[in-house]
């Protein structure tokens, strides 16, 4: 008796619930419509394009705010002044300087990225920002692209799920963020007017799938338009991605916005899904396609005014979305002490630590011994360079940010004498060298205990950096020579590699004993680094992309047509992007996807697999025992990939689609477990539109990387 009354008391719960959530949206729904049915013509037009380089137009008479928009995937840029456009030169909007996407993503730490949104709203919030333009969701298809260290991976899915947590988190703290930019812009040369060609499944099954479940998992509440074209529209004005795919078939309610100057034309802007256009191409503010433009369309009859109605409506549905109707704007007066709190560097620092991966680590010379070690060199330009500001769009006024040699500093005090020389020296002249540097190194390095070279790569053009790519996969300044001459004089030596693409390392890695590599970690750099050179902190990150031998290895190159030509760039690298490459045609990488090391080791056992009855949801539940077999404790990231024994159209030979990451102390074993769901094992098919699960056999394949297969089971669907 007593359990169906409390059976009933839930479904009443639960129907309240769904009602309360669907009043909500009806509710909106109806403030909208109230708040279009009082606008003007006119108002409506002056809604859908910015009115300065980062606001919206407010209307006051109706209670609607202007809109304040900010960059980038590691903070929130400083002020512009709303009048000339410019940088505001402000005092009191330095801010925590996060970690890059990339390096949130090679922490394959759901939470760590949960934590961040969280972190990342609270200070969007008190900069008064509404609409962050992060995170950056375009998949790294070719090494050389000068913006993937703002991207996660090679893969969609770990894209996807990485970028869900960091959505919800950070739109649960009250702002809206920005998926961007879609889609296909996996290149930065010529990305204004690069016509990308792709097949209807490397769309659907590589390109789209992170930015599908940011609309349908994360609930994103708005996108950015990229600059490239696609199948030779421009993006920004796309009506197959925009109304078809992502208005249509995903039922997406938010807004898209324009890249800045990436909206081409007036009528195409109009009628294909363009919502809102930020920055005139033109560069002359006040010019706008939907501006008078547009006006002067409408009047004369060229385009129905209807369509504003739909862009309107998207707008005022987000700000009702954050409950900005009738508000006043955020006060951001004595805002400067309530940014980059010891809380949110603290957050910085955790989703740093995770982010570091160990490649290589011989006859375990890390972590440093310090009882052996009395002095330390530490060399390299990137062991003082800082990076938060560089980089443009997502550039940093970070309130402070830590090198790997101040880090390293503080780590040591006066128990361990820590001296510096810089190895080599940033140019605008990327082939530069200079021996004097590489033979004070080497001096250096002959009379210290412990060696540490810190380099890679930094946000100077023709590095990682927005507006173009990489000339080629070189480490610059002459930095394969300083790494082999301290090697010569110093094998022990530990090198580190700050960058967030692959970079040819070919020439030197034979000798290295040890090898970290990380992206661009942000305010707590050093302090992470210093933390894992030590061991204070056990090394969990695994890389996201592949590593590549040498640039003529990459998928984009051997078949893909980069960086194309005539103004098309082909993908036909297809579905084989990264370790769907590697893997599929027997590439050996230099490090594969999924790969990292730890301080500890692991073992992997007893997989079961146990498939759902339900046809429609299909929940697989894989799931299998981690053992830490060594001496201290560490997270392992345990990867969980699918292939398809036989399938009518060809598939890669296996694609990720669950990961889990596990903290165990030193013997300690635990049960995972990884759901996957219908899409797991389906394929795209151009031919019937949709995706299929073709029955038959699929091996679940689990590892501790996309090339160490430790548990695999055969299951028939
Ligand atoms: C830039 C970038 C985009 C950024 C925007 C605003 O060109 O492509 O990522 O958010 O303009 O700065």
């Amino acid at each position: 008796m007593k359990s169906s009354i409390s059976l009933l008391i839930l479904i009443c719960i639960a129907m309240i619930a769904v009602n309360s959530c669907k009043t909500e949206e009806e509710n909106i729904d109806q403030r909208v419509e109230k708040l279009l049915s009082q606008l003007t013509l006119e108002e409506k037009v002056s809604l859908i394009h910015g009115n300065t380089f980062f606001t919206t137009p407010a209307i006051p008479r109706l209670g609607i705010p202007a809109l304040h928009l900010s960059d980038g995937p590691c903070g929130i840029r400083e002020e512009m002044n709303p009048h000339d456009w410019n940088v505001a030169n402000a005092t009191n909007d330095a801010v925590s300087y996060f970690p890059s996407l990339v390096a949130l993503a090679s922490t394959w730490n759901q939470d760590l990225a949960a934590q961040f949104g969280k972190v990342y709203a609270e200070e969007a919030i008190i900069r008064g920002k509404n609409i962050m333009l992060a995170p950056g969701l375009n998949i790294h298809r070719t090494p050389l692209n000068g913006r993937n260290w703002e991207y996660m991976s090679e893969d969609p899915f770990l894209t996807g799920k990485m970028a869900v947590s960091f959505i919800t988190s950070a739109q649960s703290g009250g702002i809206a963020v920005c998926a961007k930019h879609f889609a296909l812009n996996n290149q930065e040369l010529a990305r204004d007017t690069i016509n990308v060609e792709a097949s209807e499944r490397a769309l659907r099954e590589i390109y789209l799938p992170a930015f599908e479940a940011a609309v349908k998992d994360g609930g994103v509440l708005s996108l950015m338009g990229a600059y490239n074209r696609f199948r030779g529209q421009h993006a920004s004005e796309n009506s197959y991605l925009l109304q078809d795919i992502l208005k249509k078939e995903w039922g997406f309610r938010g807004l898209v916005m324009s890249d800045w100057g990436a909206a081409h034309h007036t009528l195409e802007s109009a009628n294909n899904g363009l919502d809102l256009e930020m920055y005139p191409i033109n560069g002359k503010k006040g010019d706008y396609y939907l501006g008078q433009r547009l006006l002067d369309s409408i009047k004369a009859g060229k385009v129905d005014a209807k369509v504003v109605d739909d862009k309107v409506r998207r707008i005022l549905y987000v700000m009702c979305k954050l409950d900005m109707i009738g508000k006043p704007e955020t006060d951001t007066t004595g805002m400067a002490a309530k940014l980059a709190t010891p809380e949110r560097a603290a957050a910085a620092l955790a989703v740093a630590d995770e982010a570091i991966v160990l490649l290589k680590n011989n006859s375990n010379t890390l972590p440093i011994d310090l009882k052996k070690t009395k002095t330390i060199a530490v060399i390299g330009d990137n062991a003082t360079r800082k990076h938060a500001y560089g980089g443009l769009s997502t550039t940093i006024k970070a309130k402070y940010e830590i090198p790997p040699l101040e880090g390293l500093q503080k780590r040591f005090g006066t128990d361990v004498t820590v001296k510096f020389a810089q190895g080599y020296a940033m140019s605008k002249d990327l082939n530069a060298k200079d021996p004097k540097l590489v033979a004070e190194a080497v001096n250096l390095a002959k009379t210290c205990d412990q060696v540490i070279i810190i380099g890679g790569l930094n946000h100077e053009p023709g590095n990682d950096c927005e507006g173009s790519d990489k000339p080629n996969m070189n480490l610059p300044y002459g930095q394969d020579d300083l790494i082999k001459a301290v090697l010569e004089v110093k094998p022990e030596a530990i090198v580190v590699i700050i960058a967030g693409t692959p970079v040819d390392m070919s020439s030197w890695i034979g000798k290295a004993n040890s090898l970290i590599y990380t992206s661009y970690i942000g305010m707590e750099t050093g302090t992470a680094l210093a933390r894992v050179l030590t061991g204070d902190v056990n090394p969990s990150g695994k890389m996201t992309y592949t590593l590549p031998v040498k640039l003529e290895d990459s998928p984009s190159v051997v078949l893909g047509e980069y960086p194309g030509s005539n103004g098309t760039v082909n993908y036909k690298d297809d579905l084989l992007v990264g370790y769907r490459y590697f893997d599929t045609k027997a590439v050996k990488p230099l490090f594969p996807f999924g790969f990292g090391l730890s301080y500890t080791s692991f073992e992997y056992s007893d997989l079961k697999v146990e498939t759902g009855k339900e046809k429609e949801s299909l929940n697989c539940v894989v799931s299998f025992s981690i053992k830490n077999t060594g001496k201290v404790e560490g997270k392992e990231i345990a990867e969980v990939y699918v292939k398809d024994a036989q399938s009518t159209l060809s598939r890669p030979d296996k694609e990720l689609k669950g990961f889990t990451k596990v903290s165990l102390k030193p013997g300690e074993s635990k049960r995972v477990e990884v759901t996957l769901d219908k899409r797991a094992f389906q394929y795209y098919d151009p031919e019937k539109k949709d995706w299929v699960l073709e029955p038959g056999k699929f091996m679940l394949k689990v590892g501790s990387s996309c090339d160490k297969i430790l548990l695999e089971k055969e299951i028939e669907l």
